[in-house]
């Protein structure tokens, strides 16, 4: 790192002693975010260390919904997102109010209502249980067997939890924009080139390039699984921030991205907008903060909940 970097990272550390504040980072953060903060982790991981935490300030480095997450958890903290156009196009894919009418025009079924935790605020507050993509299976195993589940909004998740429950649920058509990108002939592409290599995929990817991986888990299950096997070298098939926390904890394997038909990896435009100068710039103001009104917060904080208690 040059010696301006050297400087914004102490800003950073200075700051973030004298706001009192934490520093919580999702794995597809750039290295240099993953390298300040105090958590880095996927979604479950976050939310429990935003539920756990004493600090005043939550410095969230990931994108809107998990910040928003963190401040329906937290509603006397601060929490501040370096960027708040960092938004997530799975969450995108279902307004609240999309949801709101849909649930009002086939009140019949009564729903019993999962969402992933990649959703807005306003679609928590109309769900039964949030979710995550490392513990969706445990949810919708605990969910109630004399409803009608709907899992929203991601269809590949939903498809997958479908495989390793045998729950049926009817699936909301929400994808993200990021995993829908790598394909089946992308990925036989690379497990040709590196035949030894297990290819580990994350849930949120189609059916077809789940079929082709060995193992399909959440970015933190990424990190047991490649310590616990012996190979010596993966191919990652998620966002490409996840090869420098699967470098960084085990720098004597070796991790391939996995490609999509055109390119050598995929980047989440949302993550990557999260930057060591607006994180130093938002620990100074305090802002931009996320605000919410209360009754959604207080809506919306029951199934986060529930999910904390089904989880532990
Ligand atoms: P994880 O919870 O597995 O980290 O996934 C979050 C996410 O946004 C995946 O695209
Ligand atoms: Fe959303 Fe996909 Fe980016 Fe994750 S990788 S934040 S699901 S757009």
């Amino acid at each position: 790192m040059n010696a301006l970097g050297v400087d914004l990272v102490e800003e950073i550390l200075a700051l973030k002693k004298a706001k009192n504040a934490v520093i919580l980072a999702h794995n597809y953060q750039v290295k240099e975010i993953q390298e300040v903060a105090d958590f880095v982790g996927d979604s479950l991981g976050l939310s429990i260390q935003a539920a756990e935490t004493s600090a005043d300030v939550i410095a969230f480095c990931g994108v809107h919904f998990m910040a928003e997450t963190a401040k329906i958890l937290n509603p006397a903290k601060t929490v501040i997102l370096p960027d708040l156009d960092a938004g997530c196009s799975l969450s995108d894919s279902c307004p609240a109010d999309a949801l709101e009418n849909y649930l009002k025009d086939h009140a019949d079924k009564n729903y019993y209502v999962i969402a992933y935790i990649n959703c807005s605020a306003g679609v928590k507050a109309l769900s039964d249980v949030i979710c995550t993509s490392g513990n969706a299976v445990k949810i919708v195993n605990n969910a109630p067997s004399n409803r009608n589940l709907l899992f929203v909004p991601d269809q590949n998740l939903g498809q997958w939890v479908m495989e390793q429950t045998g729950r049926p649920m009817e699936l909301w058509k929400g994808a993200c924009y990021v995993h829908v990108e790598f394909t089946r002939q992308s990925i036989q592409r690379i497990r040709a080139e590196y035949p030894d290599s297990p290819v580990v995929a994350h849930p949120e990817c189609t059916t077809a390039v789940r079929m082709l991986a060995d193992e399909v888990c959440s970015t933190e299950k990424m990190i047991s699984f490649c310590r616990n096997h012996p190979s010596p070298s993966f191919v990652i098939v998620t966002e490409s921030g996840m090869l420098h926390r699967l470098r960084r904890e085990m720098p004597e394997k070796t991790f391939i991205p996995g490609p999509t038909d055109a390119c050598a990896c995929a980047d989440c435009r949302f993550m990557k907008r999260n930057t060591l100068e607006k994180l130093r710039d938002a620990l100074f103001t305090l802002s931009p903060a996320i605000e919410l009104p209360e009754k959604v917060r207080a809506r919306a904080e029951l199934p986060i909940r529930q999910m904390l208690d089904w989880s532990a």
